[in-house]
């Protein structure tokens, strides 16, 4: 029987939900502002049930935790049990840590896995099968991160997850559609059906229920860790592996872990940057990205946006390249950090920059160093009344991930296994290639672009917390975002809504979101032997400011999905 203050707490969420909507965030360029703590997520009941935590006494990983698995039943397409992420975090006190709880390749994986006798791709097995499964880490994630720095009992921090998906909820219209578009493949995934297979098309506003999922929720509330990866429901994803060619073993469950890895840190002008180390490829991608912005590079003439623009991508490209060759998990190889960040390597990086040219990118590789990876992702900030400060990039990888529910548990599998490189040169599902330092191999983490950030000043005071969803543009937006507030004095809500672009190396194209560049700038952009290719959106970040005056500024990307902020 669920309690009387569950079921007023969720009928005051729904109400306030559509409040916010209509009313917080419908002003481009202001975002919600409050004075004491703040919640950012892509899903306004989530948003809701952080703020009830942090108003209730919890602190920001306490919201963090009820946020991860609220998001689980109500964005399904990237929040998650079944997956894994990353969480960047600064207490009040200044203390920062990072928690990698990415998914881990299963015992039995091997470096050939996805090529055929000729070795040749397979086609997609590393995306759409339980061979594409990691072993998830989301559940000993949130678990390992309440354990250390939580203040609420976990119990209070999983009920509105489960009350959630005990009574349903209403799916937006966006998700309608998403659930439509996404029929055909839940139903060769899951041919016993699942939570959200129907029989008629989905509408806005359909209650989606998962009672297997509240289900396998109320084990990890009374079990915690062994609710989830040893038990009923680690039994139930080793079957569902057993009928449909997976490789998760039993062990493989017991044997996962979140580690704690010393944050990246690096300075930007007058800020510190507190971002995410390896196995994510975000965190140095984008220290790179804001070094490089820092040099004084040749101008043909005094510099304008269209050259900023032209700077931009010229550093992609060179960031993108080294990621391919040099980045993957650290426990099973030599990731050069502080050679990659290195101010005269980098430097040297930009040699061949033309003010006037594109440089191909043929023509660009790695750099050298002697010694030595749908895009539904989903990002959460948060600061809570004493600002301590949280950012959480979670994924199954694709939307959907696999798109197989372990039937019985009622959660989806990732397929975060395509993250790896499968074979030196062949493009994964964002078009990244890889090498050797990312090939695949037992008990490893494929690399991931996530890229979770803290930004203080030098004094160490708060400044903003952001992050998005992506793939392999999660990196760009980031340092779009944080450029648009730093360099070009954007409220949040505006650095957030701008239009984004983004070059990865490979292919040698600029995608872009349509009014991201004016018509000059466009024709510069292409006069410079730019490619340019519009595509629908780029991300969806999720950020905090922390405004002069101790306020904060919420930017959540209304524009671009369902994404609310709510504060007090
Ligand atoms: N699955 C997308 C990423 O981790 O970068």
């Amino acid at each position: 029987m669920l309690p009387l203050s569950f079921k007023f707490f969720s009928i005051v969420s729904i109400i306030c939900l559509w409040t916010s909507i209509l009313y917080g965030q419908n002003h481009p360029g202001r975002g919600v502002r409050s004075k004491h703590a703040m919640v950012v997520t892509a899903h306004p009941i989530a948003t809701k049930i952080g703020v009830d935590i942090l108003k209730s006494g919890g602190n920001a990983i306490d919201a963090a935790v009820a946020v991860h698995f609220a998001l689980a039943v109500v964005y399904p397409n990237a929040g998650n049990l079944g997956g894994g992420g990353f969480m960047v975090l600064r207490l009040k006190n200044g203390e920062t840590n990072t928690l990698d709880f990415r998914e881990m390749a299963p015992e039995n994986a091997s470096r050939t896995m996805y090529l055929d006798s000729y070795g040749n791709s397979t086609g997609n097995l590393s995306l759409q099968s339980a061979l594409a499964c990691g072993v998830p880490g989301s559940v000993d994630g949130m678990i390992t991160a309440h354990r250390k720095y939580g203040k609420l009992p976990f119990t209070s921090l999983i009920e509105p997850a489960i009350l959630l998906a005990h009574q349903g909820f209403g799916v937006t219209a966006r998700q309608a559609d998403e659930l439509n578009s996404e029929a055909e493949n839940f139903q060769k995934a899951n041919p016993l059906g699942c939570a959200f297979m129907k029989t008629t098309s989905w509408r806005s506003g359909d209650l989606l229920l998962q009672p297997e999922l509240a289900l396998t929720l109320e084990r990890i509330r009374d079990s915690g860790r062994d609710g989830f990866y040893s038990g009923e429901t680690a039994r139930k994803i080793v079957k569902c592996m057993q009928s449909s060619n997976g490789i998760i073993t039993l062990e493989d469950l017991k044997n996962y872990k979140s580690i704690w890895r010393a944050p990246l840190r690096s300075n930007y002008k007058q800020f510190d940057i507190i971002t995410m180390p390896p196995p994510s490829s975000g965190g140095i991608a984008l220290l790179q990205l804001l070094t490089m912005n820092e040099f004084q590079l040749p101008t043909t003439r005094g510099l304008d946006i269209s050259e900023r623009e032209h700077r931009f991508i010229e550093f992609e490209k060179r960031v993108y390249a080294d990621r391919a060759t040099y980045l993957g998990d650290p426990d099973f190889t030599v990731v050069p950090v502080d050679q990659l960040l290195h101010k005269s390597y980098l430097n040297n990086r930009l040699s061949q920059f033309s003010p006037a040219f594109a440089t191909p990118s043929v023509d660009i590789q790695a750099g050298h160093i002697p010694t030595v990876e749908s895009e539904e992702t989903t990002h959460y900030s948060i600061i809570d009344a004493e600002r301590n400060a949280v950012a959480v990039t979670t994924t199954l990888n694709d939307s959907y991930g696999s798109k197989v529910v372990v039937n019985g548990a009622g959660f989806l599998l990732n397929n975060e296994m395509d993250d790896f490189s499968i074979k030196p040169g062949i493009p994964n599902y964002y078009g990244l290639t890889g090498g050797e330092a990312n090939s695949i191999a037992p008990r490893k983490r494929m690399l991931s672009s996530m890229t979770p950030t803290i930004v203080t000043y030098h004094d160490s005071s708060l400044f903003m917390v952001v992050g998005t969803p992506g793939g392999s543009t999660i990196i760009t937006s980031v340092f779009q975002v944080i450029t648009n507030v730093i360099d070009r004095n954007m409220s949040m809500q505006e650095a957030v809504n701008q239009k984004r672009f983004h070059h990865q190396w490979l292919p040698d194209e600029v995608k872009y979101e349509p009014g991201a560049f004016s018509k000059k700038i466009e024709q510069d952009l292409q006069r410079k032997e730019h490619v340019l290719i519009p595509r629908e959106s780029i991300g969806r970040v999720d950020a905090i400011h922390v405004l002069p005056d101790g306020s904060l500024e919420a930017g959540a990307d209304y524009q671009r999905g369902d994404d609310t902020a709510d504060g007090y």
